[in-house]
């Protein structure tokens, strides 16, 4: 442990988070809330909100939120423990020695260790290609690859031999244990005893911004799968907030970044002087990597491959830049795969017109877009506006959003003012923003990671919290007439049910007695709502918002999660501006949404015995019925 929960809760009372904040963000008053622009994602409207009861601060716009700790922890980049004494200090506290002792600065040793047997390994495999052994990979690289032996040295590539065993003797010579081997990823225990991780594979070291080695890509030199194998995430390696070749990128002159997909295409781009080209290893680009990048540039041009899989990463990448306050442009490379065919082809004059001639993203995009539909056909013609007029609405800023209409309505020849038309009325209805052309357009790809798919739930829940006046209406009085079919009944959709139980909960726990009665929260999806409800049905009288979000401690995920759904009352009604029966309606709502996923996940589980299928289906039934009423 670090320090006692009653130091750490009486840390956080002592500092309220509106003067805290308030030293950062100039915040406005708007009913009980206070509202600012985003520190942590650039914006023109102020979607950054605090809540002086709940003490959180939550963004509706890129999802930042947690307690005042966190706010500390995400703007000056402090761990939690300095996050802590620094609010102490502000607030004269004397901090006691943590208690348990040691164990911060025992992980503080272990990560040292794992990054010195990550060093060890980059240097044998450094050397392996001057021996007999790595000639096979010295060739490699130097005729197939036509590296240098500069760009070589400077990315620290290597082999790792055939030897199935050959690091793991190395790095036991040099007095490393079997555990911490384990634990770097870099050999792995089987039946026949301990193997490398990587063997018969060139070697790129991946380096965080500091130049710490922290894992390793090992490609095959000729045809075999897995082409790229990875090392595992570890103690020290997060590969999705890590981008490939920043550590030198962050020091080019340049005032822009590119991103590219691959190990080689970033070596290839320095090797030709194009030191700022970086790429997301192996992982779908995410807001972690927009927002390091942010903090080194406000360009990005996207060079990713060209064909349909690269395509679809700009197209992805693209929303969560822009939502990272970043311009982002597109390179077209021709019929050349990625850079470095490009470049080993045409040389870097060629490729540096490229750049000079990128194109915007969002044009881009709607070019993409265009190539769907067969502008001949009035039908397709019809549809192809439509989409074009949802996803104008990705700008939030009016002058921005008309600039792009231009734009848009010229090179595509969509009459302007029609286009102009089609999109005020959604934005009427329906808000601007990246997260309602997600919601509009299924914007992410549906190959999208699990990761983008809960920020996708978390977005449309936000979004529609304030259910009884939003989106359903919103949806059926879409323009085009799409949409809008379901009942509000059946719409509410689970997540967004168990979240603003959840929330509900959370504000008034005395509404546990009718929750409870029908359900308990074992039945919700929802980590994190099943472990807030968990607590607040066993111990409701001390539970609040800021004090959970002290707990998660430096889960990230968890406490982004739980701040989501703390926010949600303050993105829609509150719920002390509800009338009895409105919030009646909308416990009845939620509790059949979460009481109907439990029968059927029970109906798909009891196979083919038919009674209690037949007992299920009834029960089932009664849902329907089932009516909350507050006394
Ligand atoms: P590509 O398949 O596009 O390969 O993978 P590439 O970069 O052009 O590789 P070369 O030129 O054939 O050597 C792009 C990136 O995706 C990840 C790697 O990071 C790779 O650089 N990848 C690819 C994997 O992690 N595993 C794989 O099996 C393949
Ligand atoms: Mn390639």
């Amino acid at each position: 442990m670090r320090y006692d929960e009653s130091v750490i809760e009486q840390v956080r009372e002592a500092n309220d988070i509106v003067d805290v904040v308030g030293q950062y963000v100039r915040l406005t008053k708007k009913g009980a809330n206070y509202f600012g622009l985003c520190p942590f994602h650039g914006e023109k409207t102020a979607s950054f909100s605090v809540s002086p009861r709940k003490q959180i601060y939550y963004c509706f716009g890129c999802g930042a939120g947690g307690n005042v700790i966190n706010f500390l922890m995400e703007y000056e980049n402090y761990s939690f423990t300095e996050s802590l004494k620094s609010l102490a200090d502000r607030a004269h506290i004397d901090l006691p020695e943590p208690s348990g002792g040691g164990e911060d600065k025992g992980s503080r040793e272990r990560r040292r260790q794992l990054l010195d047997i990550h060093k060890d390994a980059a240097v044998f495999y450094y050397k392996q290609l001057q021996t007999p052994d790595g000639a096979a990979g010295y060739q490699y690289f130097r005729q197939k690859r036509r590296l240098s032996d500069e760009t070589i040295t400077h990315f620290g590539l290597g082999f790792a031999p055939k030897a199935s065993d050959a690091l793991y003797r190395h790095l036991k010579e040099k007095g490393w244990g079997d555990e911490l081997l384990h634990a770097s990823g870099l050999v792995t225990i089987q039946e026949r005893g301990i193997r490398d991780k990587f063997w018969n594979r060139v070697m790129f070291p991946i380096m965080d911004i500091n130049n710490h080695v922290i894992a390793f890509g090992g490609r095959v030199m000729g045809d075999g799968i897995p082409k790229y194998l990875n090392s595992p995430e570890t103690d020290i390696f997060d590969k999705s907030a890590h981008l490939y070749g920043l550590n030198f990128a962050r020091k080019s002159r340049r005032k822009f970044m590119l991103i590219c997909e691959g190990y080689m295409d970033v070596i290839a781009l320095h090797q030709a002087g194009f030191t700022n080209a970086v790429a997301s290893l192996g992982t779908a680009f995410n807001e972690k990597h927009a927002r390091l990048l942010k903090r080194y540039t406000d360009t990005v041009i996207l060079t990713q491959d060209s064909d349909d899989a690269g395509t679809n990463a700009k197209l992805r990448a693209f929303p969560i830049l822009y939502e990272a306050g970043l311009k982002v442009k597109v390179l077209d490379m021709g019929s050349y795969k990625d850079p470095d065919e490009f470049i080993r082809a045409e040389g870097p004059d060629a490729y540096e017109a490229c750049i000079h001639k990128a194109r915007n993203a969002f044009l881009f995009m709607i070019e993409v877009l265009r190539r769907g539909y067969d502008l001949s056909d009035p039908a397709d013609k019809t549809a192809f506006y439509s989409e074009t007029a949802d996803r104008l609405c990705m700008f939030r800023e009016p002058l921005e959003r008309d600039n792009y209409i231009d734009s848009v309505s010229t090179e595509f020849m969509i009459p302007r003012d029609e286009l102009k038309s089609l999109v005020d009325r959604r934005v009427e209805t329906r808000g601007a923003g990246v997260e309602t052309v997600r919601s509009m357009t299924g914007y992410t790809a549906p190959s999208a990671a699990r990761k983008d798919r809960r920020q996708q739930e978390s977005v449309e829940l936000v979004q529609t919290a304030g259910f009884f006046d939003t989106a359903e209406q919103a949806r059926s009085h879409r323009p085009d007439g799409q949409g809008g079919k379901e009942n509000a009944e059946s719409s509410m959709s689970l997540i967004r049910a168990e979240r603003l139980l959840t929330a509900w909960l959370c504000e008034r726990p005395d509404l546990g007695r009718y929750v409870f009665s029908h359900i308990s929260p074992e039945d919700l999806s929802s980590d994190i709502c099943r472990e807030i409800t968990g607590m607040l049905r066993d111990d409701p009288g001390s539970f609040t918002a800021a004090a959970f979000l002290d707990r998660c401690g430096e889960d990230e995920e968890k406490r982004k999660a739980a701040a989501a759904v703390f926010a949600i009352l303050d993105s829609g009604t509150a719920l002390e501006d509800m009338s009895k029966l409105d919030l009646e309606k909308g416990l009845t709502e939620a509790v059949r949404a979460v009481m109907n996923s439990r029968y059927d996940r029970e109906i798909r589980s009891c196979g083919s015995d038919m009674t209690a299928l037949g007992k299920l289906l009834q029960e089932k039934n009664r849902v329907r019925n089932m009516q909350i009423k507050i006394q």
